[in-house]
């Protein structure tokens, strides 16, 4: 049944800045936007949500989750707020390597459960569009097996799912150099030709692989018509920025420690900032990224929720918003930008998600707040009232 959105206090269309238009209706038609703005129809025979005091956006992309996996890790949350830091953790076997163990021991099914309920919540916060890596595997098999739990929560779930190789960290108990060859020559080609992730991303810092074997993985990868990522000068500088703008990555994630000049290399090779404030809240770390320097050169900045057992256990796409501005000290605007239209880009799928307009697919949220500011501002509570996914109502509070 086709669907009346009736006059929203603001609609932000995310076209020209956050491109607000006030009381402005929408109607939805096979899953299409058919029309936007102000305008007055006839109801009968549609579907009438009353939007009166509530904003209308793009459903949320969040561009970088890790959000399958089996193995929480609590014990390390208390070890941190004693004073042990995630690095100091890691290196004592615990970490990663944790979430690892667990999810390798875990079957097909037990992940898919678990992140089939992920992304239902993730639903309740108007989160649309969501990219999954892997990552937690690190065999060959385990990471086939989190592509397959990834492949199947595309098939079965209602949202456009982005799936991400990710070369984590070294595996135990062989030589790094047999590892990464193992990468090179065998999880990369295999996962490249039977199409089993659009992107490969790589963890390039102190505790995981160096510039230069990210270096050698993004590029294998990049051979399979993988598109790339990368995690970058996340714990240290390790001029992961500048390799993501030499190979041409869609991102670079993260970017605590990346320098000014590495930046406007960045924006030369149009590669796409992506921050993590959920992380650097949830990790306690001083460091932050240069968000002066991208408004100054008119870099368009994502942001996600990188949700994950280990760094940040926060999903929700409003309160990411909210983390943007209090942590990180971006404005509004940007922030919500950050977390539809620059999502989008980060993923490549600008075209199709992340901005409102007539002829898309309806991918929206109705938040129950009368302006945009209220939405980072009404941080402790649950705003979201209906979330639309490809013109299906696949959330809505009095539905
Ligand atoms: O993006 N930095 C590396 N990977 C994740 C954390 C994964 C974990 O701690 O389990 C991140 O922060
Ligand atoms: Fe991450």
């Amino acid at each position: 049944m086709a669907i009346l959105i009736r006059e929203a206090n603001q609609i932000l269309t995310m076209k020209r800045g956050i491109g607000i238009i006030r009381k402005g209706s929408v109607l939805i038609e096979r899953g299409i936007i058919r029309r936007l703005g102000r305008f007055r129809i006839s109801s009968k025979g549609l579907r009438v949500i009353d939007a009166r005091n509530c904003v209308i956006c793009p459903g949320f992309v969040d561009s970088h989750t890790h959000l399958v996996f089996a193995g929480y890790r609590e014990k390390e949350f208390a070890l941190r707020i004693k004073g042990m830091d995630y690095e100091t953790i890691a290196r004592k076997g615990g970490g990663i390597a944790y979430t690892v163990k667990h999810t390798q021991r875990a079957t097909v099914n037990q992940l898919f459960e678990l992140a089939r309920k992920r992304i239902e919540r993730m639903i309740k916060q108007g989160t649309t569009t969501v990219e999954i890596k892997s990552g937690y595997g690190i065999s060959k098999g385990a990471e086939l097996k989190m592509l397959k739990v990834i492949s199947r929560l595309k098939r079965e779930s209602s949202l456009d799912i982005v799936a991400t190789l990710l070369i984590h960290i070294p595996a135990k108990g062989v030589s790094r150099r047999k590892y990464l060859n193992l990468i090179l020559e065998e999880i990369i080609p295999e996962v490249g030709k039977k199409r089993l992730a659009q992107f490969c991303d790589v963890f390039c810092d102190r505790i995981a692989f160096t510039r230069d074997e990210s270096e050698k993985i993004l590029s294998r990868a990049r051979e399979f018509g993988l598109k790339l990522k990368i995690h970058a000068d996340e714990l240290t500088y390790t001029g992961g920025a500048r390799l993501a703008a030499r190979l041409g990555c869609v991102s670079a994630d993260h970017l605590l420690y990346t320098r000014r000049a590495d930046i406007y290399a960045m924006k030369k090779a149009k590669v796409v900032p992506t921050l993590l404030p959920g992380t650097s809240f949830f990790l306690q770390l001083d460091r932050k990224p240069d968000v002066r320097t991208f408004r100054q050169e008119n870099i368009g900045v994502a942001i996600a929720s990188d949700y994950n057992p280990g760094s940040c256990m926060l999903y929700a796409m409003p309160k990411i918003v909210a983390l943007a501005c209090l942590v990180y000290q971006m404005s509004v605007e940007e922030a919500l930008l950050g977390a539809t239209k620059y999502g989008a880009r980060a993923l490549a799928m600008e075209h199709k998600v992340g901005s409102l307009e007539v002829g898309r697919q309806a991918d929206l949220v109705v938040l129950e707040v009368n302006n945009y500011q209220m939405i980072p501002y009404t941080f402790g509570e649950d705003i979201v009232k209906f979330t639309i996914k490809n013109g299906r109502i696949i959330y809505g509070k009095d539905n």
